[in-house]
Order: C-alpha cells, then sequence, then structure tokens
C-alpha cells in the first residue's frame, strides 16, 4: 500500500498511536480525517496537523458510526483507506463477579466490546462497498500483541482484540480478488494514555515504545503489504528473557 495519494479515516485520531499514524500519512502525501468523542483534543490534533480533518464521533454509537459514513462519503468522494484505531482497555476482575464490569459502564459509559470489537465490524460493514469502489483501498484494523499473549488484568480487552485479529482473517477472505487490501497491526505496549495509568498503578516501571518508535516500522510495513504487522519492542523481548511464563510485567500480582 502506498503512504501517499490516499484519502485516510482514522478512528480515536487524534491521539496515541491514530494521531502518529495520521501524522505519517499526513507527511506522505495523504489526506486526513480523524474522528473521536473530545471535540477539545480533536481540536489540539488539528492545532499541531492543520490539514487534518476532525470529526466528533462515538464509535459505540452505531447511529453516530452511520452519521460520520454519510459525512465522509459526502464529503470525501475519494476516502480509500479505513483505519478501525479507536479502543480502551480496562481491568476487570472477574473475582468481584459484575461489580468491575458494571463499574466502568456506569461511570464513563464505556463497554470494551461495544468500543473495540462492535464498532470496527459496523463500520467496516458501512464503509467496504465503498472501499471496493476506490482503484486502491484498505481498511487498517489495529488488534494488539494481547490478543496472542492475554494478561489477566484486563481478560475482557485480551477477548475483543483476539475477536478482531479473527475478523481481520475472513474479512481479508473476503475481499480477495477485490481492490481492499486487509492490514491487521498488532501493536506491543507503546507508551499512550490507553490505559489511563493502570500500568503505573499495577506497578510497572516500563511502559513500552514511543509512538515514535512504534509508528515507523509500522508505516514501512503497509508500504511493503504485510497484513499481519507486529512491531517488535526489543526492550520488552529483554526482560522476557528468562522468563518462560511470561516478562516480570506479566508476572506482578494484580
Ligand atoms: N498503547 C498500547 O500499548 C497498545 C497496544 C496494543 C494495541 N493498542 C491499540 O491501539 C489503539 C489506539 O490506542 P492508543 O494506545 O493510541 O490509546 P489512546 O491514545 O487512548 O487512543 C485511543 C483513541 O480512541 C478514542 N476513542 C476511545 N473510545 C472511543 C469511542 N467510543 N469513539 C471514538 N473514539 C474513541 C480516544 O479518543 P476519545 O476518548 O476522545 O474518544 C483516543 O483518541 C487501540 O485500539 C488500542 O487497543 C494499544
Amino acid at each position: 500500500m502506498k503512504i501517499g495519494g490516499n484519502t485516510v479515516l482514522i478512528t480515536g485520531g487524534a491521539t496515541g498511536i491514530g494521531l502518529a499514524m495520521a501524522e505519517e500519512f499526513v507527511k506522505g502525501g495523504s489526506e486526513v480525517i480523524i474522528c473521536g468523542r473530545t471535540e477539545e483534543t480533536l481540536k489540539q490534533a488539528k492545532a499541531r496537523l492543520p490539514s487534518l480533518h476532525i470529526k466528533k464521533c462515538d464509535v459505540a454509537k452505531e447511529t453516530e458510526c452511520e452519521a460520520l459514513y454519510e459525512w465522509a462519503v459526502a464529503n470525501f468522494k475519494n476516502l480509500n483507506v479505513l483505519v478501525n484505531n479507536a479502543g480502551i482497555q480496562r481491568m476487570i476482575d472477574f473475582r468481584k463477579g459484575t461489580q468491575d464490569l458494571l463499574r466502568h459502564r456506569a461511570t464513563d459509559g464505556e463497554d470494551e466490546i461495544e468500543v473495540n470489537l462492535k464498532a470496527p465490524i459496523y463500520i467496516t460493514a458501512l464503509f467496504v462497498p465503498h472501499l471496493m469502489n476506490q482503484k486502491e483501498a484498505a481498511v487498517i484494523n489495529v488488534s494488539s500483541g494481547l490478543a496472542f499473549f492475554p494478561m489477566a488484568p484486563m481478560p475482557v480487552y485480551c477477548a475483543t482484540k483476539a475477536a478482531v485479529h479473527t475478523f481481520c482473517l475472513t474479512l481479508r477472505q473476503q475481499l480477495e480478488g477485490t481492490s481492499v487490501k486487509v492490514f491487521e497491526l498488532i501493536p506491543p505496549m507503546v507508551d499512550t494514555n490507553l490505559d489511563k495509568g493502570a500500568r503505573k498503578a499495577r506497578g510497572q516501571t516500563y511502559f513500552g515504545l514511543t509512538t515514535a518508535e512504534f509508528i515507523i516500522p509500522a508505516m514501512k510495513a503497509f508500504e511493503n503489504d504485510e497484513y499481519e504487522i507486529r512491531v517488535q519492542d526489543p526492550k520488552l523481548a529483554a526482560m522476557r528473557e528468562g522468563h518462560p511464563g511470561g516478562s516480570p510485567l506479566e508476572q506482578k500480582k494484580w
């Protein structure tokens, strides 16, 4: 996939990995649209990258996804790359029954299954027919290394990301022979606000790759049409050496 000449929509593109990707696509000569729930964060991203187009959208709400689709295809007829990047991560302890599950829904109105799984599936369904009419197109779904090496503190998150992986496999099979390439971006731990301080609270002292360290090899992999992109973190690999049951991070009591 080329990095320049695209029109790219990135969900959750105002911060972290999404913003880093937006920056690289803009630098490469693509037009980029980002969406997210927080107006202020979207405006901050635009102040940093003035050519960005911003749109408020809560991807957990189907009606907002539909409005995003209508707006995007009406205003950006050449939109040819969809990046399902928006995601949340919560600590959920099943030994407390439904307490954590319900607390997250009640306090922030957030549900990992809605945001991490149902939303990318619904948004993909909305956009695929449009993408199939483009000469070259792509869907990029952001899963996680935790889809493959799950960690106890965030069981629902890991399950949603494993499901995103499976979704990529079948979507790629369905779209074979069309103009739409299906990429799965599988980040290792990256130092963003995804965990909302939970890593620190769990006693971790290492927070992963910077977004810059992560995004450069990821963009190269898009260019090389690597459909399953696993960016390695040598520091984390070194920490795992000699810990066959998992890294010191994973062995922390929670
Ligand atoms: N950081 C890591 O270690 C890591 C590792 C593996 C995979 N990932 C994945 O990478 C992706 C990006 O995460 P990140 O690390 O860059 O964290 P981040 O900075 O927190 O980015 C997540 C973005 O998603 C947006 N978002 C959350 N809920 C949304 C909703 N309902 N509707 C629309 N936008 C929503 C957030 O903006 P608003 O809150 O303003 O909506 C935020 O901009 C996620 O899918 C995450 O699971 C991250």
